[in-house]
């Protein structure tokens, strides 16, 4: 946890380094507006980028380490340049709508004190000391505010700087379970419902898993998904990424009295109009038992299927709620409690090292498996010799394991009162655990790596990305094939692959004929994918999914690739040697010129991957999901919902022998 606020330190530290000897209140001022930008800078990643750089954890740090300063030092606050009063999430790439009451934010709150002091606080305006809460999930997502006339839905409008936002109506009504009319009589005349926009987390995973094997980059997080996707221009491809919406407040309403007495006979009547309402809430009266509830909403957070960050209090009288009404920038009927990033305690199994394809050595830790906010956790990189040093982690340990928000977990410190006596701290190999070759480090890197430029496990690694999904897709060469063939010296490098010999193959492990096939036409296949994945699966430094598609476009050919990357030159012209022939997106003609696809469930015998690429090299383009503007599904064993979703819209249905007839016909 120490850690998670080194940001700000060093922050601080570099102002007050700055101006070491100056007057203490300059320094503070200096410090506020140095803070102060930093904030602002963060909080436009987070609202209008959709990309996060630090944790919410180190926001809120960084956001409170400015409240103390500006406590402190009250003359320094005042002159130092002001920040941006709330968040504000307008791109400019959408129109903007006004609310007709303003979308505030919440006040947080981090420990049980501060909750106390809420209640109290409220106490003393209401006069009252009986007062009972609802205590309710805190949504990670992106906030909504849903606009119904006489029950029909009219627009749909993110937070934007609480007085007017961004119109995503076309994107939202893409998702499933958002009712366009409310059922149920009487309605409003008028209401602006509040909710959030999420993705559960095996939604995120299976998104995730999709843009890996189209080398497409990551989401950090759903949170970032589900915001990333309300602000894609195409509506279309909304429908296929799975958001959720929850309904939790009301701004404005008339009449007034078509709503009920209290929040949690609110949460009832959303569910009666058809609106998706909070699922589990606690009731509380009095602060006691207020913190209790939180308490139970914190462990409860464990097994939900949703991203929560936190619990959010309320007033539960609807009538009290807006006696008390709204301060500058948030509600007094309400507050945020933030939980700490999930963090579970497990221990170090061992610690091994990886060595990846360009060599370098990355320590792992082996975990006695876990349960972390929505996946199981068995190992955490260690990064380099020098983060584990700083640690001190040894083999035995007892650790914290913490997930903030982003899909990769890191072990945050040691349980010293729970290190077994014995312990002794790990010393970094001195040499290639795979081949024995020395270490090398690079002058300036922090990074060890094996100096033996013909190390089996280098090989192994870039044999791994070069059939992964992601690059050629080579099905069927999986670690353990990886394996038999680098040890059998039958692979020296990736031109090896096809050159491989089949009775060879029928003597590894316990593989049959049909799998030796399978495989072997796998590897044929993989000579005719789109460039880009051939050369992302070369591995060359720097060049990532991204850059693999600009040289492909550049370069068009691996024989143009090869003349302007001669340090490739040999590997590139034995890869050509062997028959490799990468296709390039329209440059097979123009008959699938303007038609989109969606591919859905196992082709018979194309993989996703080559069946991209031959819809894309004649000239068609491959979407993620189902839409009005879909020309044809193509249908593979074990389809999901986008075929469902394709019969709903009309859209017409090919399998693989259909794509292969369309792929056949001349061009007109
Ligand atoms: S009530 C102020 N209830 O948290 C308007 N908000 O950091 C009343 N959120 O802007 C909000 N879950 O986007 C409320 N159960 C819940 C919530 C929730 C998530 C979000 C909402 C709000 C933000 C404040």
């Amino acid at each position: 946890m120490k850690t998670k606020y080194l940001a700000s330190f060093c922050l601080l530290g570099a102002s007050l380094l700055a101006a070491p000897a100056a007057d203490p209140a300059l320094v503070a001022r200096q410090q506020i507006a140095d803070l102060r930008r930093e904030i602002a800078r963060h909080d436009d990643r987070y609202h209008r980028q959709a990309a996060p750089a630090i944790s919410d954890a180190d926001f809120d740090a960084l956001k409170r380490r400015l409240a103390g300063l500006e406590r402190e030092h009250p003359a320094a606050a005042v002159t130092a340049p002001a920040p941006p009063e709330i968040g504000d999430d307008r791109t400019g790439l959408f129109r903007t709508q006004p609310h007709r009451e303003r979308m505030l934010s919440l006040e947080k709150a981090f420990k049980e004190a501060d909750l106390r002091a809420w209640h109290a606080r409220l106490a003393k305006r209401l006069g009252r000391e009986d007062l009972s809460y609802v205590i309710e999930p805190k949504y990670d997502g992106l906030a909504v505010s849903l606009t119904y006339v006489r029950g029909r839905l009219i627009r749909a409008v993110t937070r934007g700087n609480g007085s007017e936002g961004d119109d995503i109506t076309a994107n939202v009504i893409q998702m499933a379970g958002l009712p366009r009319e409310l059922a149920g009589d009487p309605l409003p005349e008028f209401i602006e419902v509040r909710g959030e926009v999420y993705v559960p987390f095996d939604t995120f995973a299976r998104v995730n898993a999709a843009r890996e094997a189209a080398g497409e980059t990551l989401f950090a997080n759903p949170r970032n998904l589900a915001a990333g996707t309300v602000r894609q221009l195409d509506a279309q491809e909304v429908a296929g990424r799975g958001l959720r919406l929850v309904c939790y407040a009301v701004g404005g309403c008339e009449p007034r009295a078509a709503l009920p007495a209290t929040q949690r006979e609110l949460t009832r009547q959303f569910r009666a109009w058809g609106l998706p309402a909070i699922e589990e809430s606690w009731s509380a009266g009095g602060s006691h038992e207020m913190v209790l509830a939180v308490a139970a909403c914190g462990r409860a957070r464990g097994v939900l299927a949703f991203p929560v960050d936190g619990a959010v209090v309320k007033l539960d009288s609807l009538a009290l709620q807006r006696e008390v009404g709204a301060g500058e920038n948030s509600p007094r009927w309400a507050i945020a409690f933030k939980f700490a990033p999930e963090r579970a305690e497990t221990q170090v199994l061992a610690i091994t090292i990886q060595v990846g394809r360009t060599g370098v050595f990355t320590p792992v830790a082996e975990l006695a498996p876990v349960r972390l906010a929505g996946t199981t956790v068995a190992r955490a990189t260690l990064h380099n010799r020098d983060e584990i040093g700083r640690k001190d982690i040894r083999v035995g340990d007892t650790v914290y394991v913490e997930k903030a928000g982003e899909i990769i977990p890191a072990i945050v410190g040691v349980n010293h009162a729970r290190r077994p006596a014995g312990a002794s701290p790990f010393v970094f190999p001195e040499k290639c655990p795979d081949c024995g070759a020395g270490v090398a480090q690079r002058a300036g890197e922090v990074a060890a790596r094996c100096g033996n430029a013909t190390c089996p496990a280098q090989l192994r690694r870039r044999i791994e990305h070069f059939a992964s999904k992601a690059c050629v897709d080579i099905e069927g060469l999986g670690p353990a094939m990886i394996e038999a063939l680098v040890t059998k010296g039958w692979v020296k490098d990736l031109p090896d692959l096809y050159r491989l010999y089949r009775p060879d193959l029928l003597t590894v492990g316990r593989n049959n004929a049909p799998s030796v096939d399978r495989l072997l036409a796998a590897i044929e296949a993989s000579k005719r994918v789109e460039l880009w994945r051939v050369i992302h699966g070369l591995g060359l430094p720097q060049v990532g999914a991204v850059a693999a598609r600009e040289l492909a476009r550049k370069h068009r050919s691996l024989a143009a690739l090869a003349v302007a990357e001669p340090r490739h030159q040999v590997l590139i012209a034995s890869l050509l040697e062997a028959g490799v022939r990468p296709v390039v997106p329209g440059s097979d003609g123009t008959r699938l010129e303007g038609k989109t696809f969606v591919l859905t469930g196992t082709l018979p015998t194309l993989s996703r991957a080559q069946a991209t690429g031959k819809i894309e090299a004649a000239g068609g383009h491959v979407a993620g999901s189902v839409g009005r503007r879909t020309h044809y599904v193509v249908v593979g064993a074990d389809s999901g919902t986008k075929r469902e979703e394709a019969r709903k819209l009309g859209v017409p249905e090919i399998d693989e022998a259909g794509l292969l007839r369309l792929l056949a016909e001349p061009n007109q």
